[in-house]
C-alpha cells in the first residue's frame, strides 16, 4: 500500500479542487519527489499499467495555464495520466491518479482532477501519445493562489463541490434498504468517510457501498447521459477508482487488512434502482 509521511485520512480530508495558482514553478526537488513516487507506485486492484509524465505547462506570458480552455489560471505544471484500454483501466486509472494527488496534497501543492476541461489533443502533443493510448485526465500542480479566481469561485459553487451526500445517503448493511450510520459502521466508519470526502466528476458521488458478512461491496450508481457526454473515457468508473483508494488506504492506514475481489455475479443484494456492481473489498482474518 502506499507509503505517505502522514495519515492518508489527514491528507484526504485536507486535499481540494483548486484551479487558481501563483505563477511560479515548483521548485526541482518537489518535482523529483513527485515523479520518483509515481513511477515507484505499486499496481493498482485491476493490474492496469498507469503512466504519468509531470509536463511543464509554462507560458509565461499567459495566465491562464494552456490546454485547460481557460479554467486553471497560473499553473505551470500539469500531471498528465496515460493509459492504455484494458478491462477495469477507468477503476485503475481513478485509483493511481488519485494517489499521486494525494501525495501532491503532502508536499503543500494544490491540484484539480480534470477530466473534461482540458484538451487532449494539447496534452496528446506534449506527452507525444502513441495512437493507441488514452489521458483519461490531467491535474494543474502548483502553489496556490491566496484567493480563488472569480471562474474557480464559479465552478466551486455551480457543482457544490463543498458539499457531501449524507453517510446514510450512501453507505448501507446487509441490502439497500438498511441504512448505515457512522456509528453503525464501526470499524468500517472511518474508511467509507473517507470514500464520502473523496471528488467526483462534477461532485455526483455516484459511489454505493453495502457491507454483508462476506465484504464491502462497491456499487455504481450513474448520472443517467453522462456517460454519452465523454464517449471514450468513463468518468465515474474513474471516480469508483478513487473511492476505491480513499478506502483501501484508509483501512490500511487505520490497520484493517483485506484485498480487493470483482465476483463474476454480484453478490445477491436486492437493488432499488439500475445500480452496477463493481467490486468488493474482503477482509483478512
Ligand atoms: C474524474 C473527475 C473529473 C473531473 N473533471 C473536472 C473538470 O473537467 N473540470 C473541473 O473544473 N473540475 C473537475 N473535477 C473536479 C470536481 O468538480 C470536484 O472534485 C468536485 O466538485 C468536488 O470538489 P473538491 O474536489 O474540491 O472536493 C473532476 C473531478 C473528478 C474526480
Amino acid at each position: 500500500m502506499t507509503f505517505y509521511t502522514e495519515p492518508v485520512t489527514d491528507l484526504i480530508r485536507r486535499r481540494k479542487s483548486w484551479r487558481s495558482y501563483r505563477r511560479e514553478y515548483i521548485t526541482d526537488d518537489l518535482k523529483g519527489q513527485i515523479q520518483d513516487f509515481s513511477a515507484s507506485m505499486d499496481a493498482p486492484p485491476f493490474g492496469s499499467t498507469v503512466r504519468f509524465r509531470l509536463v511543464d505547462s509554462s507560458a509565461p506570458e499567459k495566465t491562464r495555464t494552456p490546454g485547460t480552455y481557460g479554467v486553471i489560471r497560473g499553473a505551470r505544471h500539469t500531471l498528465v495520466g496515460i493509459v492504455r484500454p484494458s478491462p477495469s483501466v477507468w477503476e485503475d486509472f481513478g485509483y493511481s491518479f488519485e494517489s499521486v494527488i494525494l501525495f501532491c496534497t503532502g508536499l503543500g501543492l494544490g491540484t484539480c482532477w480534470m477530466g473534461g476541461t482540458f484538451s487532449r489533443d494539447y496534452y496528446g502533443r506534449a506527452v507525444d501519445l502513441a495512437p493507441d493510448e488514452i489521458i483519461p485526465a490531467v491535474s494543474p500542480v502548483g502553489y496556490i493562489a491566496g484567493k480563488r479566481s472569480i471562474l474557480d469561485s464559479l465552478l466551486v459553487m455551480g457543482a457544490g463541490s463543498r458539499n457531501r451526500k449524507p453517510f446514510t445517503e450512501l453507505f448501507f448493511r446487509g441490502d439497500f434498504s438498511t441504512s448505515l450510520d457512522p456509528a453503525g459502521a464501526g470499524a468500517y466508519g472511518e474508511a467509507l468517510e473517507m470514500v464520502r470526502l473523496a471528488p467526483s466528476a462534477s461532485n455526483r458521488q455516484p459511489w454505493r457501498v453495502v457491507i454483508t458478512e462476506e465484504g464491502v461491496h462497491f456499487f455504481l450508481s450513474r448520472t443517467p447521459g453522462y456517460r454519452k457526454l465523454f464517449s471514450r473515457v468513463d468518468l465515474q468508473c474513474i471516480d469508483m477508482g478513487i473511492a476505491m483508494f480513499h478506502f483501501a488506504s484508509a483501512a490500511s492506514c487505520l490497520g484493517i487488512s483485506g484485498g480487493w475481489r470483482k465476483w463474476e455475479q454480484p453478490p445477491v443484494i436486492r437493488m432499488p434502482e439500475p445500480l452496477e456492481y463493481r467490486v468488493s473489498w474482503v477482509p483478512q482474518s
